[in-house]
């Protein structure tokens, strides 16, 4: 019988991967063989020595104690692309919100409950709210991995001049010639000509703070910027200082930033990315079928 700790509440339908016969899960549990996590954050959590896995139900390992489990012979997986489709649409519905002032909008209208005249308010009060549309824009994609590049394709076919850039694989690779690709040469032209940049590169020494005050100030006045990495890759400073200074038009992230919330023209979504039920159930599963490929028949997948 393999014990399988579960930190967070993972899917259902993950679990009964886990046959009962073989495996007993649970959030306590003595001696575990494996963990299974979503997002609690591990680097203080004392690993039981029994512990040969742990998988991530999701795509960033940052909540794990990477060099602890490398040092330990402890295998970490993840679970590429398993939420991508649920993070691309949240990333789309953010260029709207954010490019028309949509959420300011709402909270100024809901503002009106139980006033005078409304009708009037509204159409004296709403030009206030004019945002561009996204189709002929510039959208710059850093990081084509399954996600950017959803966000790419999908971004294209809402007629946006999409550009592509990521290090480690050709963007005609990872676009598969679906679309008409542009490859950004580097990091400059992106910043240089991009009304909207979305980042989709992991949390790394190299790219901590990749969005600092001077690359913000590389790019275009008013660009907005989204972040549904990590918060580290952005510095929050920079942020506030730009977008006082309008040079950023708007910035969504991912993760409720204390220091950003509540700021004028930031939107700070309470990681909700893949918080849904296919992205869950797929993270779950994929998570599942890795440990068990492990732990029966020593296969390592996604590590
Ligand atoms: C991810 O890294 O894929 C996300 O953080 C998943 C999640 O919301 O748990």
């Amino acid at each position: 019988m393999y014990k399988i700790q579960t930190l967070n509440k993972i899917a259902r339908c993950g679990l009964d991967q886990l046959s009962r016969d073989t495996y007993e899960a649970a959030t306590e549990i003595l001696n575990p063989d494996a963990i299974l996590v979503r997002s609690a954050d591990m680097h203080s959590m004392e690993l039981p020595p029994s512990v040969l896995a742990i998988a991530r139900a999701g795509a960033g390992v940052n909540n794990i104690p990477i060099p602890a489990c490398t040092q330990r012979g402890i295998v970490v997986f993840n679970t590429p692309g398993a939420n991508a489709n649920g993070v691309k649409e949240l990333v789309i519905a953010s260029l709207f919100l954010s490019s028309r002032n949509l959420y300011e909008g709402i909270s100024w209208a809901n503002s009106l409950a139980g006033t005078e005249n409304i009708p009037e308010q509204i159409e004296k009060g709403k030009s206030r709210f004019v945002g561009p549309e996204i189709q002929g824009k510039t959208l710059g994609v850093i990081g084509l991995g399954a996600i950017g590049v959803m966000v790419a394709n999908s971004a294209a076919n809402l007629g946006m001049r999409v550009l592509g850039l990521d290090p480690f694989i050709s963007v005609e690779a990872a676009w598969k010639l679906s679309h008409e690709v542009i490859k950004a040469p580097n990091l400059d032209m992106l910043l240089a000509e991009s009304d909207y940049i979305t980042i989709h590169i992991p949390l790394k020494d190299d790219t901590k703070g990749l969005f600092n005050a001077e690359r913000i100030s590389r790019m275009k006045k008013g660009a907005r910027l989204l972040n549904f990495s990590r918060s580290g890759l952005v510095d929050n400073t920079a942020v506030k200082t730009a977008i006082a200074e309008g040079q950023l038009g708007g910035y969504v992230i991912d993760f409720p930033e204390a220091e950003l919330l509540g700021v004028d023209k930031v939107l700070c979504i309470p990681h909700l990315g893949a918080s849904t039920p296919e992205s869950e159930d797929n993270c779950a599963i994929m998570a599942a079928e890795q440990l068990r490929e492990y732990l029966e028949r020593g296969n390592i997948k996604n590590s």
